[in-house]
C-alpha cells in the first residue's frame, strides 16, 4: 500500500478524538464524531489519516465498529510495532484530531449472503470489529435462527468487547453463541487452536452445538490473511460459494493485510 497521500483530500475532514478505551497496552478502541452525512452499513470500512510531514499524511483502512445510527464512529485498533500508521495513532488522545475519509468502502456486508439458518461470524484479532457493528445494529441479524461468533486472539486480555458480547448472549435466549479462543495462554479459554483446524476437527461445531454446511450455514471470515486463505480453502472444499457482484453466496471474506 502506498503510504503517503496529501494531508487533506477533497473527501476528508479532521475529526477530534472523543474517547479511547484501552483493552491492552497495544489494543484500543477509538471514538470520533460521525460527521453529518457520513453513512455506512455494518461491515464497511473507511480510512483514517495522520500528518507525515508538512503536506502529506499516512492513511490506513479501518473497519467501523459502531452501529450506523451512533453519533460517534468507533474503531478497534492494534499497535503494530514499527507500523507507519498505528505507532503514530497510539500517540493521539482525546481532543486531538485524526483525518477521516468521508467515503466508505468494501463488500463485507452481511446482506450479500443468501438466506440461511445459522450465521457463523469468524474473526482473528481486530477482525472482530464488523461483527460488533452488526450485533449493535437492531434487527441486522433477525433473519437467522442462530448466530455463532468466534473470536481468536493470542492472549485473553485481547478479547475486546467481551463483556458487551456476553450481555448480548445473555439477552439472546440461546440464539447467539460467543466462543472466545485464546491461542498463546494455555488454559485461558475452553478452546484453543487455530480456527480452521478447530472447524476441520469439529470442535467449534460441537462447542456451538451447530452444524457448518452450505445448505443451512452462512459464514463470514475476517482478519489475518493466513486465516482467511485457509478458511476459503476449507469452505470451498465443503461446497460453500463466494458472494459475487449481484449474486448472493454462502461465504464472505475480509482480509486486513
Ligand atoms: C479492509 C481493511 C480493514 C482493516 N481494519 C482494521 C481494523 O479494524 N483494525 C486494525 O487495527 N487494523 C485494520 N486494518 C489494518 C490497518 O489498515 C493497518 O494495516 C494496521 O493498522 C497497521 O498499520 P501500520 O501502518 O501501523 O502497519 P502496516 O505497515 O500497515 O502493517 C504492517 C504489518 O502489520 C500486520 N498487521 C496489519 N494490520 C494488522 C491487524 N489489524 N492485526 C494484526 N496484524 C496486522 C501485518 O503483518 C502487516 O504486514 C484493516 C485493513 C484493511 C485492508
Ligand atoms: N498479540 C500480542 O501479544 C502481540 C505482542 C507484540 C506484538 N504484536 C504484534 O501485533 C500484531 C497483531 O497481532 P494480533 O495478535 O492482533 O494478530 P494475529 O497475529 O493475526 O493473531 C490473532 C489471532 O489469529 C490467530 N492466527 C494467526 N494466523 C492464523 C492463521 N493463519 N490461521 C488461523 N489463525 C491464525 C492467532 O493465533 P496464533 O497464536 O496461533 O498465531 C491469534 O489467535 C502482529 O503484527 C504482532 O507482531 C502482538
Amino acid at each position: 500500500m502506498s503510504a503517503l497521500h496529501p494531508l487533506v483530500t477533497p473527501r476528508s475532514t479532521p475529526q477530534p478524538v472523543r474517547s479511547l478505551q484501552r483493552w491492552t497496552h497495544n489494543l484500543w478502541s477509538l471514538r470520533i464524531d460521525r460527521p453529518d452525512g457520513f453513512r455506512f452499513q455494518p461491515g464497511h470500512y473507511t480510512k483514517l489519516g495522520l500528518p507525515a510531514g508538512d503536506e502529506h499524511a499516512v492513511w490506513r483502512p479501518y473497519s467501523i465498529v459502531s452501529a450506523p445510527d451512533d453519533p460517534l464512529l468507533e474503531f478497534l485498533i492494534v499497535l503494530i510495532p514499527g507500523g507507519a500508521f498505528s505507532e503514530r495513532l497510539a500517540d493521539i488522545g482525546p481532543g486531538q484530531n485524526v483525518m477521516l475519509e468521508s467515503a466508505v468502502f468494501g463488500f463485507f456486508l452481511e446482506p450479500q449472503l443468501a438466506a440461511g439458518d445459522t450465521l457463523w461470524m469468524l474473526a482473528t484479532g481486530t477482525g472482530l470489529g464488523p461483527y460488533v457493528s452488526l450485533l449493535r445494529t437492531p434487527g441486522a441479524l433477525d433473519r437467522y435462527r442462530r448466530v455463532v461468533l468466534v473470536h481468536s486472539v493470542r492472549l485473553a486480555a485481547e478479547l475486546a468487547y467481551r463483556d458487551e458480547l456476553e450481555s448480548y448472549v445473555a439477552a439472546s435466549g440461546g440464539r447467539l453463541r460467543y466462543l472466545p479462543v485464546v491461542t498463546r495462554e494455555p488454559g485461558a479459554s475452553p478452546i484453543s487452536g487455530r480456527l480452521p483446524q478447530l472447524i476441520a476437527d469439529g470442535t467449534l461445531q460441537q462447542q456451538a452445538d451447530a452444524t457448518l454446511d452450505p445448505a443451512s450455514s452462512r459464514v463470514m471470515v475476517c482478519g489475518n490473511p493466513g486465516f482467511t486463505t485457509d478458511m476459503r480453502s476449507l469452505l470451498n472444499g465443503r461446497g460453500f460459494q463466494p458472494c459475487r457482484r449481484g449474486m448472493s453466496g454462502t461465504m464472505l471474506f475480509e482480509k486486513y493485510w
